[in-house]
């Protein structure tokens, strides 16, 4: 492993200094979305034609130069991060988002890639670019209010003066149909130092399903469905670290999406997982 998340350990005291403070929402829960904001299209015409957020990762392309725009979301970052501070940008990512989300009341979860990464050994997978987590409904409703385009300044060891991160909500967050394509991610955390972020997926009730008998589920506009007793209720643990929340049956959830292999095979992306240290060895 090329670096060490505890410089960065000791983050709680420093992280509240940019906090704002606003009422937390009342007893956050899928039944108390309000339905109002929550907007069901049916028809094409109303499906948004344009995308918020580019699926653009940084440390993946070179960025044209003066590439400054606000929807192709990487206006911070000049060029591209070295591949060897990937890793502790991210982390310092995941870090800091998950502090800002626990001081504000707002309910996420580790999911997809992240939630293996966690599986093997609480870290982020060295190899690994971007992050996945989850939000609730009631919880990006609360955001879209409350914290759009905020940003959130931490004093980081080590990072001489500090680094700046902004939480922005997709508009189209309200529709809720998988019918837009172009706006599967809901929100987005981004570290404007390295232009490196963080994709937020809001988990909805899935309605049509619900009417059809089926009490408990969920979907996000990425087309990923769930059972509500899939990811609630959320577990405790760490990552990188920080305390985090896992999905209720992560062992089920991660071999539905990558197969029982992902849980045993240990040669993985040109690494070896290394049983007595649990780190994830680059082989020759
Ligand atoms: C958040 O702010 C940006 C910039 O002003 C805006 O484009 C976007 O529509 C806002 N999102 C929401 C959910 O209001």
């Amino acid at each position: 492993m090329r670096f060490s998340a505890s410089s960065l350990l000791g983050l709680s005291g420093l992280l509240s200094a940019s906090v704002f403070v606003v009422a937390q929402p009342a007893d956050s829960t899928f039944m108390s979305v309000r339905e109002s904001v929550a907007k069901d299209y049916e028809s094409e015409g109303e499906i948004p034609r344009t995308k918020y957020f580019s699926e653009y990762h940084p440390p993946a392309i070179s960025l044209p130069r003066g590439a400054r725009s606000w929807q192709w979301g990487f206006c911070f970052a000049d060029k591209p991060l070295p591949d060897d501070e990937v890793t502790p940008h991210l982390s310092a990512l995941i870090q800091t988002y998950l502090s800002i989300m626990s001081s504000i009341g707002a309910e996420t979860w580790i999911m997809h890639g992240t939630l293996l990464s966690w599986w093997w050994n609480q870290k982020i997978f060295p190899w690994d670019n971007d992050l996945d987590v989850q939000i609730s409904e009631p919880t990006i409703h609360f955001l879209a209010e409350y914290y759009n385009m905020t940003d959130h300044h931490f004093d980081l060891p080590g990072v001489d003066g500090g680094r700046t991160y902004l939480l922005e909500i997709n508009p189209n967050y309200v529709v809720r149909s998988e019918k837009d394509r172009l706006n599967v991610i809901d929100a987005r955390w981004i570290d404007k130092s390295s232009g490196l972020f963080i994709d937020i997926t809001a988990v909805r009730k899935d309605e049509g399903k619900r009417q059809r008998g089926d009490s408990e589920a969920l979907m996000c506009k990425d087309r990923h469905h769930y059972q509500e007793s899939q990811i609630f209720p959320l577990r405790e643990s760490y990552f990188e670290e920080v305390p985090v929340k896992i999905p209720y049956s992560y062992v089920e959830l991660l071999e539905e999406e990558y197969g029982a292999n992902s849980l045993t095979n240990k040669d993985f992306q040109g690494h070896k997982f290394n049983e007595d240290t649990k780190i994830w060895e680059q082989m020759k």
